[in-house]
């Protein structure tokens, strides 16, 4: 199999972490989940960490807020999961799905970046708030950061509410919907140039 150039880098890259025990997730984790999707997706989806069924089967977001996730590229954005790209801020699971510490984002968070350098994609879509966090640098909360994209060097960073947010409260199930439907829109407009919201680098 002929392998394009950025699948080739992201398989090399992907490769350099088996083993990793950079910090201490790899103890309790079954499988390093790399990330998935089209390495030319001009898309790509970024989440917290991989969850119970996420460790066991190495694909990011497969269990229930996978499936929402799924639901909602297909319903709202009318594209596939295979059309986009998916990871997280961390590759290894923490146990009992408690948040990422700080080593730990900072540890694993170069690999991120370097999958970024690697796909070069337009918008990055973060889920919640590690996500968010994590490539704006911002502290503020998801709530107040949601639907505001955020020009990030030559990319956008567009924060959105995570979707296992709907999964939890169900209220909140509407407000994940309109946050995808706000990206549609954010997608299918041209693209502001808002100097206010504009940083030199990736975080
Ligand atoms: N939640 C995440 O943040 N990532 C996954 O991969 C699954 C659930």
């Amino acid at each position: 199999m002929i392998l394009s150039g950025k699948e080739a880098k992201l398989l090399s890259l992907s490769e350099s972490l088996e083993g990793c025990q950079r910090c201490g997730l790899w103890e309790g984790r079954t499988n390093i989940v790399f990330g998935s999707g089209s390495p030319d997706a001009r898309m790509v989806f970024v989440g917290e960490a991989p969850g119970y069924h996420e460790d066991l089967q190495a694909e990011p977001f497969v269990g229930s807020a996978g499936k929402f996730l799924d639901e909602l590229l297909k319903e709202i954005l009318g594209v596939p999961r295979d059309d986009v790209y998916i990871a997280n801020v961390l590759k290894c699971r923490p146990p009992e799905n408690r948040d990422p510490t700080a080593l730990e984002v900072d540890t694993c968070k170069p690999f991120l970046m370097q999958q970024l350098e690697i796909m070069e994609p337009d918008t990055v879509c973060t889920l919640g708030n590690f996500a968010t966090r994590t490539l704006t640098g911002r502290r503020e909360g998801i709530t107040k950061l949601r639907r505001k994209p955020v020009k990030v060097g030559a990319l956008y960073v567009f924060p959105m509410f995570h979707p296992a947010a709907a999964l939890h409260r169900g209220d909140l199930y509407e407000e994940v919907r309109q946050d995808f439907r706000s990206l549609k829109e954010f997608l299918d407009s041209p693209r502001p140039v808002d100097e206010e919201s504009t940083q030199r680098e990736l975080f």
